[in-house]
């Protein structure tokens, strides 16, 4: 039995994930987190911050630092310097800086993690949006849709880097293309790459956006975290990598009285996370595999649902239209499903399907998927 069996009741603690479903008997396979404790070395850690007793402000110490350094240097072969670090509670506050702190209309490619179709509005910036397109069996990006919607305003690229929900790992070949048309249009891009080290195929390998060459790197604010990876998205610790210090120094500007210092816990959750929780990671990893190939099985049996192949993430990305559901999200739940509605990520008749749970909680959600697809 592995550990990321072990199923944990959250349904009385302060899950959203849980908590949106209370009393009731539906399986919440929504929002991002996953139903696995964190790495046994990081509560540890944890405990002993916690026997401290005092947990005033707290900023990155000399040993995080270099922790993540380490860390970016060894898993991306990505060599940054520390004053390049901005720490904040989380990306969606870094989506939003961003947008804050560069003028001019913001593009995205659809479908997207919802925050990146509300940071621009919440700016007051107008968002242009990309479709991607689902050809050869992947989703891809579509040039001509990218070039149709940038516009002479267009200053911002939000890049999602694996890509929340469709669940691609960009190639370098990709990522060149997409370097060259920032270049090209002068943008700046903010790459979200909070699920970076959550690629599960093993011919893949995460390519930090900024990583790709120094003009890559000269135009792009880089968010990271380890959050999803090392499931403590509640602790409230992520952090930016920006080399070039006049758009360090915007990002900082815009940040300025608003975003609140990082929780001391995210912090020491950070540094074990980074330096000591390989083993944990790799295991995570191969269940996850296993999870996705069950998913992917019963998901592309039904006749009328079908979804993808997931790179990265745990995240799966279904197609439901052909059921012909008014309320695709209503009715999965009114069977004991609750995904999250594809209409929130800018593509209705899709679902979004969390899979970071023990295998047990997996099989009767697919159980419950079968009968959903059935009786639609
Ligand atoms: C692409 C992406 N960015 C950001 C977040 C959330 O980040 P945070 O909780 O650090 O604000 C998520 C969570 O699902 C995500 O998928």
């Amino acid at each position: 039995m592995s550990k990321f069996d072990e199923v944990i009741d959250r349904r009385d603690s302060d899950s959203i994930k849980w908590g949106k479903y209370a009393g009731r008997e539906v399986l919440p396979l929504w929002v991002a987190d996953m139903d696995f404790a964190a790495p046994p070395a990081v509560v540890a850690a944890l405990q002993q911050r916690i026997e401290h007793g005092v947990f005033g402000y707290g900023h990155s110490s000399p040993t995080l630092t270099q922790a993540v350094i380490d860390h970016l240097q060894g898993e991306y072969a990505w060599q940054i310097e520390a004053e390049w670090l901005v720490w904040l509670p989380g990306l969606v506050t870094g989506l939003n800086v961003a947008c804050h702190a560069i003028d001019g209309e913001v593009l995205t490619a659809t479908p997207i993690y919802p925050p990146f179709l509300s940071a621009p509005r919440l700016s007051g910036r107008t968002l242009n949006r990309a479709e991607l397109r689902f050809a050869d069996g992947r989703w891809q990006w579509d040039k001509n849709a990218l070039e149709n919607a940038s516009t002479a305003e267009t200053r911002l690229f939000l890049l999602c880097h694996p890509h929340n929900p469709v669940g691609r790992c960009w190639s370098r070949e990709e990522l060149l293309e997409l370097a060259a048309f920032a270049e090209a249009k002068d943008l700046i891009v903010c790459s979200d790459e909070i699920h970076c080290g959550l690629v599960l195929d093993e011919d893949k390998r995460h390519i930090p956006f900024a990583s790709l060459s120094p003009e890559a790197a000269r135009r792009t604010i880089t968010l990271m975290a380890p959050s999803k990876t090392f499931n403590v998205p509640g602790l409230g610790c992520a952090f930016a990598v920006i080399s070039d210090p006049t758009l360090r120094r915007r990002f900082l500007r815009a940040m300025d009285g608003i975003v609140p210092h990082v929780n001391v816990l995210g912090l020491t959750a950070c540094e074990v996370a980074y330096r000591d929780c390989s083993d944990w990671h790799d295991e995570l990893l191969a269940y996850l595999r296993g999870n996705r190939e069950q998913l992917i099985t019963a998901v592309n049996a039904q006749k009328r649902a079908k979804m993808g192949p997931v790179e990265a993430t745990y995240l799966a990305w279904i197609d439901v239209r052909e059921l012909n559901l008014e309320k695709p999200a209503a009715h999965f739940e009114a069977h004991g499903l609750g995904l999250s509605d594809g209409a929130d990520f800018g593509a209705p008749g899709w679902l979004r399907l969390n899979f970071g749970c023990p295998r047990e909680t997996l099989n009767e959600a697919l159980r419950r998927f079968a009968v959903a697809c059935a009786t639609a």
